[in-house]
């Protein structure tokens, strides 16, 4: 199987000393991004558990999402973590967070795909493909060194996880089939729920500590928000690279992948 990037980096061999505050202290979208980013990495390890939970049968399965995917997503929230902490001190991140989990916490519960378990590990595929290309646009929206660094490592690993879930899923599939058509089924089924689920709620909840001086959270200016960070995003988004993952477990022949021009 494709074994996990190794422990190479952590927090301590970040040099926090390095950030040019300058640089990031004006930059509004990267703090509301890489805040909620942190929080729905930590709160991986409630899915990780839900996750090992739904494989117990395979214990070459719970093994990696215990020792290697939960340990190296809760450190990917952390590491963010720290980084907003030391940029925008004045952002109360623990409190902000506790809300955030005690939403998220109530509709963290295994994926609709729970017929099939190959399924489960298309819908984690579609996940990391999401992730490894958010942190590739993320880098690709800064210039600030330390954070770039960060954002690099982070995307190396998530790649990773999408080639161990790959690895898992052409297990499973193998021992029980599924047709190409409920794959692609749950490819999309799994990018519709992910446009306004995790990445909506943690923002929702920055947008409301960022302005806990105020009574009421504005739901309009929320949405305006939304919008302007999605539009930032999109803007740096490495389109090829996610169709090429997103479609990799369909297991296209050939000449069909040459006729796209995805190999
Ligand atoms: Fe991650
Ligand atoms: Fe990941």
């Amino acid at each position: 199987m494709k074994k996990n990037s190794s422990l190479a980096w952590n927090l301590d061999a970040i040099p926090w000393n390095s950030i040019d505050f300058e640089l990031m202290r004006q930059r509004d979208d990267l703090f509301y991004l890489i805040t909620a980013a942190s929080f729905v990495e930590i709160a991986a390890e409630l899915y990780a558990d839900n996750l090992a939970t739904y494989f117990c049968d395979d214990q070459e399965i719970v093994d990696w999402l215990q020792t290697s995917w939960k340990k190296e997503e809760v450190r990917h929230g952390q590491t963010l973590r720290k980084y907003v902490e030391t940029v925008w001190p004045e952002f109360n991140w623990e409190t902000a967070y506790a809300d955030f989990y005690n939403e998220y916490s109530k509709k963290c519960v295994i994926s609709p795909y729970g017929s099939s378990q190959a399924l489960e590990m298309v819908a984690r595929c579609v996940v990391e493909t999401g992730t490894a290309t958010f942190y590739e646009a993320l880098a690709a929206l800064t210039s600030e060194p330390v954070l770039q660094g960060i954002t690099l490592n982070i995307r190396a690993e998530e790649i990773n996880h999408y080639k161990n879930f790959y690895y898992f899923f052409n297990k499973l599939v193998s021992d029980h089939p599924v047709s190409r058509l409920r794959i692609l089924l749950t490819i999309m089924s799994r990018l519709i729920e992910a446009r306004n689920d995790d990445s909506e709620c943690a923002l929702w909840h920055v947008y409301c500590h960022d302005n806990a001086n105020v009574s009421e959270p504005n739901k309009a200016e929320f949405k305006k928000i939304y919008g302007l960070l999605a539009k930032t995003i999109k803007g740096h988004y490495p389109v090829a690279v996610a169709i090429k993952m997103l479609i990799k477990p369909l297991r296209l022949p050939t000449e069909v992948k040459n006729l796209i021009q995805l190999n």
